[in-house]
């Protein structure tokens, strides 16, 4: 049996779609390898979102080099958001040529026969499709969890942030019917999920047909039995509905937490991201959100010295940091990226300052992060068992409604089910608890 293995960079997006670049080579026959030594393909599934996971790509894929000379039936493979880029392509012909199978984030489905293309005619096969095209149904996945899945909604972004690659990367966007949607919940509930994550690199412009938004299909999804978890991720402020509001108050399986990429606290800095809001009104969405649903739990990402910040400019996303007390943030080192408008932007923020500010912001976001998690000491929360955990004196780590990670005694039967925890301790990224005995 031939063995692969996906090394996956990048967002939720790319694990997603590694597992169901998984479910296809299973489904050739393959079988997973842990390491890449004993992997007859390699599979490097990328990100261009920012520069250093650029770097990490090119690192890793000089390390095969060695391999597929001492073994050239060994195939190597590239995909994912750096494939889109006209620049990186050429820069793979030109000094990479022991990649073997080249495509891109539109044309996943197509693995199978490149690979068969590979094996059999051993040419290289180089198939990078434009945007967009039609949403192919029906993928297998091999998932990561078995009590959990990654459900795609929607695929690309019709944004522009000015910062940001990924509407040249994955396209426009292009919305799954909502009936397909459903039907693979109900599928994967069939097969003993209890939570689904839904994707999309903006899941609140979500339109599944005419009158049919995003908040629609939570409606009817909480209808699913059986079905116990609903998450989202990621959200933009602009288009947050008061309906979707309104159905983290109605359905009950919809989680109490959202991802609400703030980006900046200044309005200047704001309107040149194009991100169209500003920071009052990013403030009162949070309040709002607050306001209908008091245990909410509130993350973000921050870009720390975009083009232009100056130090007042900071201290408002500082400000805007104190304001919202952020549950846990996601925070950047703004980084230059080939192709966007900010690319062009004359007034670059000296390395030294970025640093500078990116360590006080952690700090901030770290005190609060802190003060929100020892505030549920006492408590007793729901928390899902996903398995063992990496940490050594505590054996299992689930995650509570509001997304905290939480580390527990429990056991192996235990994985995949919903117990009730104490919680005895607290720390900034974590969450210490003790299983309440029926
Ligand atoms: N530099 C730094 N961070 C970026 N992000 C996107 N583009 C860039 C960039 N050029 C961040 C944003 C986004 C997250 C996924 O990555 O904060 O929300
Ligand atoms: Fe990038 Fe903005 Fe689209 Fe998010 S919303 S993927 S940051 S362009």
């Amino acid at each position: 049996m031939k063995k692969y293995h996906i090394i996956t960079f990048g967002c939720q997006m790319n694990e997603h779609d590694s597992e169901t670049m998984a479910g296809m080579l299973s489904e050739m026959g393959m079988e997973e390898s842990l390491t890449r030594n004993e992997a007859d393909i390699v599979i490097l599934n990328t990100c261009s979102v920012r520069e250093n996971a650029d770097k990490r790509f090119f690192g890793t894929l000089g390390q095969l080099k060695h391999k597929k000379e001492n073994n050239p039936g060994f195939i190597v493979g590239v995909c994912g958001c750096m494939m889109q880029q006209q620049h990186i392509i050429d820069t793979l012909k030109a000094k990479y040529p022991w990649v073997d199978i080249v495509f891109g984030t539109h044309n996943i489905h197509m693995l199978p026969e490149l690979v068969k293309n590979v094996e059999t005619e051993n040419r290289k096969m180089f198939e990078i499709w434009e945007d967009g095209g039609d949403i192919v149904e029906g993928l297998p996945a091999k998932r990561l969890y078995r009590h959990k899945a990654f459900v795609n909604i929607m695929y690309g972004c019709n944004n522009f942030c000015t910062y940001c690659i990924v509407p040249y990367t994955r396209g426009r966007e292009r919305s799954r019917k909502p009936e397909d949607i459903i039907e693979e919940v109900k599928n994967l509930v069939a097969d003993g999920v209890v939570e689904v994550t839904l994707l999309g690199q903006n899941v609140n412009s979500y339109k599944g047909g005419e009158g049919y938004d995003f908040a629609d299909l939570i409606y009817d999804l909480n209808d699913i039995e059986q079905l116990r978890r609903i998450r989202f991720m990621t959200s933009h402020p602009k288009d947050l509905s008061d309906r979707l509001i309104q159905a983290f108050v109605d359905c009950d399986r919809l989680c109490n937490s959202i991802h609400l990429p703030v980006q900046s606290g200044s309005d200047e800095i704001l309107r040149r991201m194009n991100r169209r809001y500003d920071h009052d009104k990013y403030l009162n969405l949070v309040r709002k959100l607050k306001a209908s649903v008091p245990d909410i739990t509130v993350t973000t990402d921050i870009i720390v010295g975009f083009p232009g910040e100056t130090e007042e400019d900071f201290e408002e996303t500082l400000r805007m940091a104190r304001e919202v007390e952020y549950d846990s943030a996601f925070t950047f080192l703004y980084s230059i990226r080939k192709g966007t408008p900010a690319e062009k932007y004359e007034d670059q923020i000296p390395e030294e300052v970025k640093h500078e500010r990116f360590n006080r912001l952690v700090d901030c976001i770290n005190e609060t992060a802190a003060k929100k998690n020892s505030a549920y000491v006492g408590t007793v929360q729901k928390v899902l068992i996903d398995g063992r955990s990496k940490n050594d004196i505590f054996t299992y780590s689930g995650r509570t409604e509001g997304f905290k990670l939480v580390n527990l005694k429990a056991s192996d039967e235990l994985i995949g089910k919903i117990v009730d925890v104490k919680i005895t301790d607290s720390n900034t990224f974590s969450l210490v608890g003790e299983m309440i005995d029926d």
